[in-house]
């Protein structure tokens, strides 16, 4: 996709940058004359949504940063100040709190939708595995931000998490006191995870990048899992096409953020981070963000500590091997009637341990987490196995076709869209 550039100056300023920095050429080619397959659905507006509140949290966070102190002594009080005495600093705070959940919202979302079209196949496993590079660092970002306010669930949380890194066999112990800064969660671990809360983001951004210019590179799949064949005919130019779309789902994606932000602004907190951190007293449970949750059930659906890490971490590391733990030739879900069951079934295992998470780890809970972790791994070797066997659907000739196949279902003009678009270069 990532053909010759269609970019030509229009003037002889345009020129001159051009020949000497061709920065508006890079925007042209991959904002504006980029072929996007013709067929893509609202689900492909996530990419866009999630660079949004990925640029969204780290300007809230830099403004947050003006106001807070990062001490063992003052940190609570500073962000109590921050609701109260700073102008608008409720505002900026609950847009960072909330946009965190917005943000591993859509990311699920992103996520899921790679599963289902089956993005991660070839030639798109670096894309899909820089991917998973930054789901991990996203989680490392929110756990360590969510330590930053200094009440009882960020000092109990940090405490629960980083106790079980220390079960790591060799590493562990080291680990664990570089974490510290000493032999208990205290002011050096606040003063770590602030300088680390505020790198990781700059960092994520790097990984967007990359995994931008991978997509550019690849190009994008679509529902059909079909690749582009003609250029024309498959395709339309991003904008206005996509850039369009994009900004109409963000303008909705945001109606909700702004709902959380407005009316329930604490709904997805826990309140018990209201009251200061206190080593002498625990709380009765220990609840990560609801965004943590599927993995906190695995973690506990292992009898053993060390176990339960291995498989909590498992759980995510399994994904970077999905490309090629999926046998199966044909990308779309669409396609692999059968596949499609286990991937619905999966989705609701996830969403079921999310559940799990947050209950006691106890009697019918923890069988039934154990029952849902089985699962969530027995997918994988189910895709292994379906894909040498199942028999998929035919799929279409051609992006076109099946544009052309649909259009035809609801009566709509054949390929209107194709006459009206401009044709762009690949
Ligand atoms: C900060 C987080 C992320 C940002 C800003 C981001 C950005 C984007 C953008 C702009 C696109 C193109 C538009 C779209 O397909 O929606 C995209 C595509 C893609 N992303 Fe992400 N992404 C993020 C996280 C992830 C994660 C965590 C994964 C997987 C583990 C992932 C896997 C993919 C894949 C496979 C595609 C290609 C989709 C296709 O062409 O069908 N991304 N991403």
């Amino acid at each position: 996709m990532s053909g010759h550039s269609s970019y030509v100056p229009s003037n002889g300023f345009t020129r001159w940058i051009d020949s000497r920095l061709p920065i508006i050429r890079l925007v042209h080619d991959t904002a504006v004359s980029y072929p996007v397959p013709r067929n893509l659905n609202y689900f492909w507006t996530f990419g866009g949504i999630l660079t949004f509140m990925l640029v969204a949290q780290i300007v809230t966070g830099v403004v947050l940063v003006m106001h807070y102190t990062p001490h063992a002594e003052m940190a609570f009080t500073s962000v109590e100040m921050i609701m109260r005495d700073v102008n608008y600093g409720w505002l900026i705070r609950y847009l960072h709190s909330n946009g965190a959940s917005m943000f591993f919202l859509a990311v699920y979302i992103h996520i899921f939708r790679g599963m289902y079209y089956g993005s991660y196949k070839a030639p798109r496993e670096i894309l899909w595995i820089l991917g998973v590079v930054i789901f991990l660092l996203m989680m490392a970002a929110a756990f360590m931000g969510y330590v930053l306010p200094w009440g009882q669930m960020s000092f109990w949380g940090a405490t629960v998490i980083t106790n079980l890194l220390g079960a790591l066999p060799v590493v562990g112990e080291t680990i664990l006191s570089l974490l510290w800064g000493g032999y208990s969660v205290d002011n050096p671990t606040l003063n770590r995870f602030f300088s680390l809360h505020y790198l990781i983001p700059f960092m994520i951004a790097g990984v967007v990048i990359l995994h931008i210019w991978a997509l550019h590179h690849v190009g994008q799949n679509n529902p059909t899992g079909v690749e582009v064949k003609d250029v024309r005919k498959d395709t339309v130019p991003f904008t206005p096409y996509a850039t369009v779309k994009d900004v109409f789902a963000m303008v909705c994606f945001c109606v909700v953020f702004a709902w959380f932000v407005f009316y329930t602004p604490n709904f997805l907190g826990h309140a018990d981070n209201y009251v200061r951190a206190n080593p002498a007293a625990t709380p009765a449970h220990i609840v990560p963000e609801w965004y943590f949750l599927p993995f906190y059930a695995i973690l506990r659906a292992i009898p053993s500590k060390l176990g339960g890490v291995l498989f909590m971490f498992g759980s995510i590391a399994i994904l970077a091997f999905l490309p090629w733990i999926d046998t199966s030739r044909v990308r779309s879900m669409d396609y692999r009637p059968v596949a499609k069951v286990f991937f619905w079934a999966f989705v609701i295992d996830a969403i079921l341990l999310g559940w799990l998470g947050a209950k006691p780890a106890e009697g019918g809970y923890i069988i039934m987490a154990r029952i849902c972790t089985f699962y969530y791994f027995a997918y994988f070797a189910i895709l292994l196995v379906l894909g040498l066997f199942e028999t998929p659907k035919k799929l279409p000739a051609s992006i076109a076709d099946s544009v052309l196949a649909s259009s035809k279902g609801h009566g709509a003009p054949v390929l209107a869209g194709a006459a009206a678009a401009p044709q762009t270069k690949g």
